[in-house]
């Protein structure tokens, strides 16, 4: 799916970036998050899915990460997420990391819990507050639940770490639960943890404390955070700007700024046909006046060129790819080496809720299965494969989860 013609123009993408902690990531391409459906269904990873990591290790790229790794199976995004809890199979998870890893890339666990957007079949959903609308119900968290947050977040931050990721990602964004911390849609409380941003950060910021004090110094964490919901109600980007100056005094080494939720019927980054981008660059560059930590943005980069120009225009000092790094696995390579490789974006007759999502999923469990490109393009087929797969899975979950702990 390769539109390549050579361009002579240097590239300023292979310049290494040391981070806060002192780790390098070799050049400026991060692999973001995605949910890849290739867990076993019990939270452990298959062989498709080290293979996936090990194709895009083996296409240059800097960083990939894991999206959706969950800390407690009870709230989990979808039943093919990975899991780290006490009943982790480390062998598999090490295979994982050692193979995602080749030619000096890094791989990242993106540390999730989804809150109140918690997968019905296999979870009962808890948010910052209860809620009873029409689109979403869910229970709201006792002061209980949120003082063991911390802990559980850096327990699975320390299993992360001796399975041999080389990194984390906090997930603070698209509508999860500690993007609903700082949503004044989903977090009504009026409690410490509740009220102005500063009250909707606290926990945001107990959590990556307590992260720091398990993995040590040396070792990177990451966030990804919301430059806006974009929800009536929700985070604002003057929120999000406080937000960031708040995370400039804390020792978090990379923000990623991302946008979007996946509250019912709202529009996520994840689930367009490709138009625009990149979407958050107008952001990032009034984020840059307020902190010092690296920043990176993921949304609609889909051109050489756009990277080039927002690394050369110092808007951000990485690049996040996601759907183009499923369209081309080894476009990082493509771009580094100057060869002006830009990945085409299928169209797709009709686009129902979640269905370009499904299709990019479907491609990924393809890489996986070293398929190639395999999925149809008729949406309402994919996504009906896709649930069944999901629904399958829930089974499998259950079977483990439920008399777990
Ligand atoms: C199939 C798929 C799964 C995704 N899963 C996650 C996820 O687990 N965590 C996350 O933070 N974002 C997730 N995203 C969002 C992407 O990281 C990214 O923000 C979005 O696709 C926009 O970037 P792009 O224009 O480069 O695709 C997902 C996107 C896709 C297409």
């Amino acid at each position: 799916m390769n539109n390549a013609h050579q361009s002579s123009n240097a590239t300023n993408l292979d310049e290494a970036l040391t981070l806060p902690c002192g780790a390098v990531l070799k050049n400026r391409l991060v692999k973001s998050p995605m949910s890849d459906s290739l867990g076993n269904g019990q939270g452990d990873p298959t062989p498709q899915q080290t293979r996936l990591y090990e194709i895009w290790a083996h296409g240059g790229i800097a960083l990939s990460i894991i999206g959706e790794v969950q800390i407690d199976p009870g709230f989990a995004e979808k039943p093919g997420n990975l899991v780290l809890g006490p009943q982790s199979d480390h062998q598999a998870l090490k295979q994982l990391t050692s193979r995602a890893t080749v030619d000096g890339a890094h791989l990242w666990a993106q540390l999730g819990h989804a809150g109140a957007l918690s997968h019905a079949p296999i979870s009962q959903a808890k948010g910052p507050s209860a809620l009873d609308l029409p689109e979403l119900k869910c229970a709201g968290m006792s002061m209980a639940d949120i003082k063991a947050l911390p802990y559980a977040y850096a327990q699975a931050a320390g299993i992360a770490k001796h399975v041999g990721f080389t990194g984390l990602l906090l997930h603070a964004g698209h509508g999860f639960l500690l993007s609903q911390f700082l949503s004044p849609l989903f977090n009504h409380r009026a409690d410490e943890y509740g009220g102005n941003i500063e009250g909707r950060m606290r926990i945001v910021l107990e959590i990556v404390d307590a992260m720091r004090q398990q993995v040590g110094a040396t070792f990177p964490i990451g966030m990804r955070i919301n430059s806006t919901d974009l929800l009536e109600g929700g985070l604002t980007e003057e929120d999000a700007l406080q937000a960031i100056s708040m995370l400039d005094q804390t020792s978090v080494d990379l923000i990623d700024i991302s946008g979007g939720t996946y509250f019912p019927g709202a529009k996520a980054a994840s689930d367009g046909q490709a138009e625009g981008g990149p979407y958050f660059l107008d952001f990032a560059r009034r984020a840059k006046q307020l902190t010092q930590i690296p920043l990176m943005s993921t949304g609609g980069f889909k051109h050489q060129a756009q990277a080039q120009a927002a690394i050369a225009n110092g808007d951000v000092d990485m690049v996040g790819l996601a759907r183009v790094m499923i369209l081309d696995p080894a476009l990082p390579k493509a771009w580094l080496e100057g060869s002006n490789s830009d990945p085409i974006f299928p169209r797709f007759a009709t686009n129902p809720e979640g269905g370009v999502t499904a299709w990019y999923t479907m491609q990924m469990v393809a890489l996986g299965e070293d398929k190639g490109q395999q999925s149809s393009l008729d949406l309402p087929k994919v996504l009906s494969i896709y649930a069944a797969r999901d629904e399958q899975r829930c089974a499998l979950w259950q079977s483990k989860f439920t008399h777990a702990d």
